[in-house]
């Protein structure tokens, strides 16, 4: 299967990406050549998603190595390790971007022929690899959990966890484009999602794309389809993965597997292993990113409150493993207790 959305790749020099800050109105390509043009993109949400972050990240990295000038080696590597830990400061939750970033470091301490060229195809090579194994995984993922699709199912998402999120096939949203490819029919509950819409703007955009029949509702309307018995299932992505299976997702996902557990409907996480931090152990340690208040107070560029409105803004929160059903990986299905199983997935 082809990937349904192409959301960011490499050509020439340059990194290219559609700025997601314009869909669904215009689909319009950004071309990027340095660093600082990374950091914002990751920073303004042109990219977003943990999975798409962690490519972009990445290819910043090959960015920073095309754009040092320096033939003295050690002077190269300085400037190289010092542009990885700027674009670490872009956004502090999603773990992906770490996960990259800190591969492309672990490349650069053991390249040990001190050869500027071949470093910098060495770079381009890691990056490469990091993007198609995220291509690789999100496609297992929709294999393994569209067998938890049974026939006429009405499944809710929140946020985008689809293929924009990604290189192309999404977490949550892959497990319902290889559904659709298995030939089941069901239906999906969009939530908007709020502040910054990615649910209404995003993951509609890519379902209506992708023909899978979807309703978009709005946040606070969750509760009251579940309570009528409209939502089978909810399948959500994540930004980042202690190892008692605390997730950190999209404002807005812990309300959802609270709900989901008073009204007895199933709740799945849907995310690669680059997602899974292995050094931290409960939920409460995760950096919770705060953003601008004004993304609260707007809705497309438009204030919808007064403008000096004191507002609060986390961009995610945090669910208790325990209210997690199972986490959809690309190694299968990941079953509580996460504490042991977890560590035995990472290891397999
Ligand atoms: O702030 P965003 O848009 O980067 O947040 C994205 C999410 O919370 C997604 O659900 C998550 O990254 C999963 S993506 C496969």
């Amino acid at each position: 299967m082809k990937p349904p959305i192409k959301t960011l790749w490499w050509e020439g020099e340059s990194l290219f990406l559609i700025d997601q800050r314009k869909l669904p109105e215009k689909e319009e390509v950004i071309e990027i050549k340095n660093v600082k043009e990374v950091w914002k993109a990751i920073k303004e949400l042109k990219v977003r998603g943990a999975p798409a972050i962690g490519c972009t990240g990445a290819y910043g990295v090959v960015i920073s190595s095309l754009n040092i000038k320096t033939k003295n080696y050690e002077k190269f590597i300085e400037k190289l390790k010092k542009d990885i830990e700027y674009l670490k400061t872009s956004r502090p939750t999603a773990y992906n971007l770490f996960f990259a970033l800190e591969r492309m470091e672990k490349l650069i301490e053991n390249f040990k022929e001190k050869n500027i060229e071949k470093l910098k195809k060495e770079i381009l090579k890691e990056a490469e690899k990091i993007y198609l194994e995220d291509l690789e995984s999100c496609y297992k993922i929709g294999l393994y959990g569209s067998d938890l699709i049974k026939e006429n199912m009405n499944i809710l998402t929140h946020c985008n966890a689809g293929g924009l999120a990604t290189t192309g096939y999404g977490t949550a949203l892959s497990v319902f484009f290889v559904a659709k490819e298995k030939g089941k029919n069901f239906h999906v509950f969009v939530d908007e999602t709020r502040p910054v819409l990615q649910g209404a703007r995003l993951t509609a955009w890519e379902l209506e794309k992708t023909k899978i029949p979807y309703t978009l509702i709005c946040d606070n309307m969750a509760g009251y389809l579940m309570s009528q018995g409209k939502i089978d299932m909810i399948i959500v992505g994540a930004d980042r993965i202690a190892m008692n299976g605390d997730t950190a997702n999209k404002i807005g996902t812990y309300s959802l597997a609270v709900l989901a557990k008073y009204h007895k409907v199933d709740f799945y996480v849907a995310a690669p292993f680059s997602t899974f931090d292995p050094f931290i152990k409960i939920g409460k340690e995760i950096p919770v990113e705060e953003r601008n208040p004004d993304e609260v107070r707007k809705i497309k560029g438009k204030y919808i409150s007064p403008k000096s409105a004191p507002v609060y803004n986390p961009a995610f929160d945090i669910t208790p493993g325990k209210l997690i059903k199972g986490i959809i990986t690309e190694k299968g299905i990941i079953t509580p207790p996460y504490s042991t199983n977890i560590k035995k997935f990472l290891s397999q």
